[in-house]
């Protein structure tokens, strides 16, 4: 699709649903979906992220809330976000794309944090995209987070209350990126499970039924068509166009 004359969202979400179910229907275990679902989501990171213009892709890989699933399917998806991490880190490097993390650190393994670590730094300079993997992210968690530094700034006293508002308040989430444009939840589940609450106030939402391995470019591209066609209008009212 040629991207280059339409209205395209500066940043995107996806969380990433539907591994599980995708396994099951094919006969496999869930370890098997969430090994295709990451081979599927360090694809169309790529495609969204050097091919559409697109600036910014916040990926939710795993909830604070997934910490209640099995210690198996735990273990395996942290050992999975340890490799891929660490063989995926030259292709960002070489697409000039800038990975970032949103989460808390606790209680991640050392093993996962240091991969996490390496990534950031070596990308760090990168000026063609930024990645934002949300990994053991939580909405309510990096509020309460954010309330904790500001706190700490005002016992410091190097801000005052009046310097906190709505522009400021979103300097001290885990990353300072712009809100999120679109938001895209695969598998048909129509909830955002905790996901970027303070970015995504104003979001246009899209549902698609596909699990996320299946969610390839033209999936992607159709997503876009439909963006292209909300109005978004932030609480105001566009007079001329209602009565021209
Ligand atoms: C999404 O797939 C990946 C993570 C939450 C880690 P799921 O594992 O939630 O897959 P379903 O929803 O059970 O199909
Ligand atoms: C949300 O998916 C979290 C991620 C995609 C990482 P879940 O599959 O955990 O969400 P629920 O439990 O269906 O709400
Ligand atoms: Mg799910």
């Amino acid at each position: 699709m040629d991207y280059s004359k339409m209205k395209i969202p500066y940043h995107v979400g996806i969380i990433v649903d539907g591994n599980g179910r995708w396994a099951e229907e094919h006969g496999k275990k869930r370890s098997y979906g969430h090994k295709i679902g990451s081979e599927n989501l360090e694809k169309i990171s790529r495609y969204i992220l050097k091919k559409t213009g697109i600036k910014v892709l916040s990926v939710y890989v795993f909830s604070t809330e997934n910490f209640k699933r099995s210690k198996e399917e735990v273990d395996y998806l942290m050992r999975l976000f340890t490799k891929k991490f660490k063989s995926d880190a030259k292709k960002y490097q070489k697409e000039n794309i800038k990975v970032v993390f949103s989460g808390r650190r606790e209680p991640l393994s050392e093993a996962v944090l240091k991969t996490m670590d390496e990534i950031t730094e070596m990308t760090k300079n990168n000026t063609g995209g930024i990645l934002n993997f949300c990994l053991n992210y939580g909405g309510h968690a990096e509020i309460i987070d954010a309330c904790l530094k500001i706190h700490h700034e005002l016992e410091n006293g190097n801000i005052k209350e009046e310097d906190i508002s709505e522009n400021v308040f979103p300097h001290y989430l885990y990353q300072d990126l712009p809100p999120i444009d679109f938001l895209i939840r695969t598998s048909g589940e129509y909830r955002t499970s905790n996901f970027m609450l303070w970015q995504a106030s104003y979001a246009e939402f899209y549902f698609p039924k596909t699990y996320f391995p299946d969610f390839n470019e033209e999936e992607f591209d159709k997503a876009i068509l439909e963006y292209t066609k909300r109005d978004r209008r932030f609480g105001g009212i566009d007079y001329e166009k209602k009565n021209p």
